[in-house]
This record gives structure tokens, sequence and C-alpha cells, in this order.
């Protein structure tokens, strides 16, 4: 079980005081060991939780004052050579049916994308083997063609070192590839038994190694996750120093072997987020759209716990209820254009403000 004190603990003035005293230490030094984080994630509970948030809004606003940055994500295939045990397209589901967007329709949605604003576009899919380095190669070049002040992401999972850099050179500039868990008991516990742990983390090394901005990430309370893992994920992440990471709920799909699992819920996932802010001041921190499917404004409340980014949806509304990696998945039943005006919209109601410039994390320029 994970934070298992989060909804009540017994009053303990001790522990109530040490957890503060970590949470303070936390913010000042954007680290703890891994005793301390356990200790933290096992004793937190809601008396310390309004102070975490505010640390954490605290922090983001130190380096990103309320400025969210926006990425257009476009989904373009739901088919998938892989087995993820949580994932709702995993190579076994016969109940969903597949897609694959072509050229043409990439592109449209580019160009649509690019006229609501987006400087920054998501191509995201399952491992698809239509998606080759000669096809992939082509779209990159062909948008960067179009609109070469922009930046393209890749969200494709796992690929060679020769692909990877392949794709850079056409002009892809960021991929997103969780590391999922930094366990590799739970790894093995939510892949099937061709999925290899330390491969996953050889990918994230070699995309680092190309040039690109990295995004790893992990889901919150998977089956079988326990607080021990939550801590390997924190510091995992500490040494892997990626650019950008997602963290979202983990919402039981009904045509996955964890159907009957119990879903993450909003409390957990914000905590997580907000501890990750604190131990990486500078990093890009999306509010994700699981945690909006969760929750109606759970988007909104990441923002206020340190999320600096939101991923609206690009895709055309007729693909978009096929794209199931988890159920109730929001915006399915919307247009490009009309989630740019929600997100809007839900952005300023909380008091933040869209930026939509290319958003690169802070010290980018200072590195390259
Ligand atoms: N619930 C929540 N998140 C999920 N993902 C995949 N399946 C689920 C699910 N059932 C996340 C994984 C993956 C990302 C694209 O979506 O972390 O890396
Ligand atoms: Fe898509 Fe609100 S972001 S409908």
């Amino acid at each position: 079980m994970i934070l298992p004190n989060i909804e009540k603990r017994q009053k303990n003035s001790s522990i109530h005081d040490k957890v503060m005293f970590l949470l303070n230490d936390l913010y000042t030094e954007s680290n703890l060991s891994r005793d301390q984080l356990f200790f933290l994630l096992e004793h937190l509970s809601k008396e310390e939780l309004p102070h975490l948030y505010n640390l954490a809004y605290k922090k983001k606003y130190t380096y990103y004052q309320n400025k969210v940055f926006m990425r257009g994500l476009l989904e373009i295939s739901n088919y998938c050579s892989r087995g993820c045990h949580y994932c709702g397209i995993h190579r076994q589901n016969k109940v969903i049916s597949r897609y694959r967007l072509s050229k043409e329709q990439i592109y449209t949605c580019i160009d649509e994308a690019y006229s609501l604003g987006y400087k920054t576009y998501v191509l995201q899919g399952g491992e698809d083997p239509y998606f080759t380095d000669e096809l992939m190669e082509e779209i990159i070049r062909e948008i960067k063609q179009r609109y070469p002040n922009t930046r393209i992401t890749l969200s494709l999972g796992e690929r060679s070192y020769a692909s990877y850099k392949r794709l850079y050179e056409a002009g892809a500039d960021r991929y997103l590839l969780r590391h999922e868990t930094a366990s590799k008991e739970l790894y093995q516990h939510l892949h099937p038994s061709d999925m290899d742990f330390e491969q996953r983390r050889e990918c994230l090394t070699n995309l680092k190694e190309i040039g690109y901005q990295v995004g790893a990430g992990f889901m919150v309370h998977t089956p079988k996750q326990t607080n021990q893992d939550l801590v390997e994920d924190l510091l995992y992440l500490k040494e892997l120093k990626p650019d950008m990471i997602g963290i979202g709920p983990f919402l039981a799909h009904s045509s996955t072997v964890f159907k009957e699992a119990s879903s993450g819920t909003l409390e957990e996932t914000l905590v997580m987020v907000a501890l990750t802010r604190l131990m990486h001041p500078e990093v890009l921190l999306p509010a994700t759209t699981a945690l909006g499917s969760l929750h109606k404004i759970g988007r909104e409340k990441a923002l206020k716990v340190g999320a600096n980014v939101l991923m609206p949806n690009i895709s055309p509304t007729a693909t978009r209820k096929d794209y199931e990696i988890y159920e109730s998945k929001i915006c399915i039943d919307d247009t490009a254009d009309h989630c740019r005006n929600c997100i809007e919209s839900r952005v300023v109601g909380v008091n933040h403000q869209i930026d939509l410039s290319v958003g690169d994390p802070i010290y980018y320029n200072e590195r390259r």
C-alpha cells in the first residue's frame, strides 16, 4: 500500500514535526536520503498536505512563474506490438478497433494545431512497425519544413539507438518514454516477459546521449506498487535528470489483466507531482490527461502543486475514442479547437497563464 496515512493519521505531534521538517529540508536542498523519502511517504497525512502543496507551488513559481507551456498531442496510431499489462491498447486487446493516421492526416492536424498557436507537437503512438524510420523521417522533415521554429516531440516507445539518432537528425527535438517504474521486480509484474527493465533504461540513456530533451515518468498506484518503489522512482529520476517527468494515476482498464485492480487517487498523484517538483525545481511537469480523466479539475489541481505543462489533444475527433490506454479518457468527442479553448479557460480560471512559446526548460539555452 502506498501513502498509508494520507487520509487520516492518528494525532502524533512528533511525527507531524518530523514530516514538516523533512518537507522544509526538501524545499531548501531539493533532495533527501532514501530513508527520509521513505519516512515521508509512510507518514505524510492530510495535516501536512497544504504545506507540501504550497512549497511545491512556490518552487515552481520561482523558476516558471504561473506560465503553462502548451503541447499539442497527436495520437498517430493505436497499433502496438507490446503487451504492457496495464495498457488498454496492448497487442492482445481484440475489442478496440485499430487505426493509424496517414501522412496527410498528420499534416492536416499539425496545420490546424499551428493555427491554434501550438509550437510543439507530440507525435505519440503504440509501437507500430508501420511507422518505420523512413516514414518518420519524412514526416518530421515535412513538419519542420512547414514550421521551422517549432519543436517535435516523439513518443513511440522503444526503438534502437540508430533509429533514435536518425529521427533526431531528421529534426525531432524531444522524446517521451516513461520509465514506468524504477524497481525491476515491479517492472516485471507490470510487463510481459518479452519486455526488459534494463533495455528500457538503456533507451532513456541513449536518448539523452543523442541530445534529445527527454521525458521519463511513472504511474501512481499500479498493482503491487509500494512506497519503496516510489522512493526508487524519485531517486532514479534524480540520477537520470530528465527534462520532463510525466506522472499520472494508474487507471484500471477492463480489457487488461489488471481490470480488477484499484486505480490511483487524486491525492496520491498530487503528492507525487508536488514531491517531484521539490526534487526537480527546473523540470517540466505536465498536468496529465490521466489526472484530468480521474477528476474533473485534476489538471488544474496539478498546476497548483507544481505542474507547468499541458498537452491538449489535437487528434482527429474520429480516432480519439480508439486511443484508449485507459477508460473514461476526457476529450474523446471534442475537436482540437474546442480543447484549445477549454484549456485556456481552465488555466486562466486557476490564475495561470498560457505560454505558447516552444517551451524549453529554463536551463536549455545555457546548456547548449
Ligand atoms: N492508466 C494510466 N496510465 C496509463 N498508461 C498506460 N496505461 C495506463 C493506464 N491504464 C501510461 C503509461 C504510458 C503512458 C503513455 O500512459 O505510463 O507510458
Ligand atoms: Fe479537451 Fe477540455 S481539454 S475538452
